[in-house]
């Protein structure tokens, strides 16, 4: 099958602003790096995922590997928290990004996303280097560097550039101090252009009450985990549960990010899905396994192929110091493939977060085994996740191009998240149909998200329900009032079948249950 020229990304992009998925924030304004707004379908396909990680996380855990259900408990805490939680939690010190400014661009990039290689051209049978080129990750690298390579080459009074393998570029950050001086920045024309990679915090900031100075300064979360810790007794005293146990949240977190990129991938207002599993001392390691095993299959069970997925051990001189085991459940994003990005990390975070905040806050976090006859700090193993990241991994797993079909663009979202479950249309607006189908509309919203649709023609229709990846759409058409019966068809195969009007809720209810 021919595919369209564009990347698989831009596609994403422009398929998400057509059909109201996402939108770029402000965008009447020009809008605003690293902000996203989710539109009618794409804040229906976040809910979808975010209840279907609820349900499985907190309503109806998985088994523990003694074939026991786990107690999970919900949270909802402030995203606005007393300061002193990002001191305690590191993240008012070192939540930091080493960033680079360009001299000439005025641009700033995260150091490590800055890719470089040392290039060489040849002439005259003499093998020359012609300096050190960079791109941006998630850049189309090769063009980048080759357009460059280029320009460079003709300074240099012309040659031939000896074949790049940008598989070997290596970050800004890991170049000696003479080398980073020799870099072309990304968008530069001269040499060394790009400044020392310096610390940038990441937190934002704002005011509490009428005064704005240092004393009423405080940030907005960067992540979710931290409220979870400071509510981790009051949780324990008020629902009766015990380590192991864990505590499940959902919310909004910020980041200044030095280089928002990819589409909603890294964005600077974003969603989380964190939970926080407290454990005695001697089970964290069991428990990070356990973590590790069960989200690589929660993300298979929405919908993600086996071969897209990767559980990317972080080496342990790379793991955060409190950290004693970290795993990045990876996908092959379409900006990175063939090779694969976080989604998902997976941190056996000891007891360092409780004993950060007990000691801040002057707290007793201390755990007291009754039975036991015993105290301790419980150890905390975290499985933390991007859920706006999880909607573009769904649509871009999703994503089908089929030049056959009347929308050659179509989702193959897994139908329970998919943002609409049911398409119902009158085949023609006359004759009794349209009362039929709304009549049918009416009863199935109560169960469904549905969508009546009776403009232009049928092969329209599916085709805008086939790009909202809609699993079902049902017609009414002139036999209905003869036999009772309407038509159904299958978003996937696109086929057809005659389905009794009495029979439509169990056959929709059934399908649903399987697929
Ligand atoms: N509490 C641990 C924690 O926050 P993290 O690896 O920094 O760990 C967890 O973040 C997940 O949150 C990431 O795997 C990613 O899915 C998502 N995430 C982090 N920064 C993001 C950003 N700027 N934009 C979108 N998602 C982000």
């Amino acid at each position: 099958m021919s595919q369209p020229e564009s990347s698989l990304m831009s596609r994403l992009v422009s398929l998400s602003k057509r059909r109201g998925f996402i939108f770029q924030a402000s965008e009447i304004y020009g809008g605003l790096n690293g902000f996203w707004d989710f539109g009618p379908l794409g804040c229906q396909l976040k809910n979808n995922l975010r209840d279907q990680w609820w349900h499985d996380m907190v309503e109806c855990p998985p088994l523990g590997p003694d074939g026991k259900p786990l107690s999970i408990v919900g949270l909802d805490s402030s995203i606005i928290q007393h300061p002193r939680t990002w001191e305690a939690s590191g993240h008012a010190a070192g939540f930091a990004d080493l960033m680079v400014d360009c001299r000439e661009s005025k641009h700033r990039y995260r150091a490590d996303h800055i890719l470089c290689l040392e290039v060489f051209y040849e002439k005259a049978g003499v093998k020359k280097p012609l300096g050190v080129l960079s791109a941006l990750e998630g850049d189309e690298f090769d063009t980048t560097i080759i357009k460059k390579a280029k320009k460079l080459m003709q300074k240099a009074g012309g040659g031939e550039i000896l074949p790049i393998e940008a598989s070997l570029a290596v970050p800004f950050t890991t170049l000696s101090k003479e080398q980073q001086g020799l870099v072309i920045g990304l968008d530069a024309e001269n040499v060394g252009t790009l400044t020392e990679p310096r610390a940038f915090n990441l937190m934002f900031h704002t005011y509490v009450g009428v005064f704005q100075d240092e004393d009423s300064k405080v940030y907005l979360r960067p992540e979710t985990a931290q409220g979870i810790f400071l509510q981790y007794k009051n949780i324990m005293d008020s629902s009766r549960v015990k380590p192991p146990f864990g505590v499940a949240q959902v919310g909004k977190s910020f980041r200044n990010e030095v280089t928002p990129r990819n589409f909603i991938f890294r964005a600077r207002e974003f969603e989380q899905m964190e939970m926080e599993f407290f454990c005695p001392p001697e089970d964290g390691m069991m428990w990070y396994e356990f973590w590790v095993a069960e989200r690589l299959r929660w993300w298979e069970s929405v919908g993600c192929r086996k071969e897209n997925l990767f559980g990317h051990v972080i080496p342990e001189n790379e793991v955060a110091h409190y950290s004693k085991g970290t795993t990045d459940i990876e996908y092959r994003w379409p900006f990175t493939a063939p090779n694969f990005g976080e989604l998902e990390g997976v941190a056996y975070r000891t007891d360092y977060d409780l004993k950060q905040h007990a000691a801040f806050s002057k707290t007793n976090l201390d755990y007291i085994d009754q039975e036991a006859k015993r105290r301790y700090v419980p150890h905390v193993v975290e499985p933390a996740s991007g859920l706006t990241r999880g909607v573009l991994l769904l649509l871009a797993e999703g994503y089908q191009y089929d030049e056959s079909r009347a929308s050659p663009e179509w989702l193959k979202i897994k139908p329970s998240l998919a943002p609409i479950k049911l398409g119902i249309f009158p085949l023609v607006n006359k004759d009794g149909m349209p009362e039929v189908a709304e009549k049918l509309y009416l009863d199935l919203r109560q169960t469904y998200t549905c969508q009546f649709d009776a403009k232009q023609s049928i092969g329209k229709r599916y085709a805008r329900m086939d790009e909202a990846g809609t699993p079902f759409c049902i017609t009414v058409d002139g036999e209905t009032l003869k036999d009772q019966a309407v038509t159904i068809r299958d978003r996937d195969t696109a086929s057809q079948e005659r389905v009794a009007l009495d029979k439509v809720r169990a056959y929709v209810a059934a399908k649903l249950a399987s697929a």
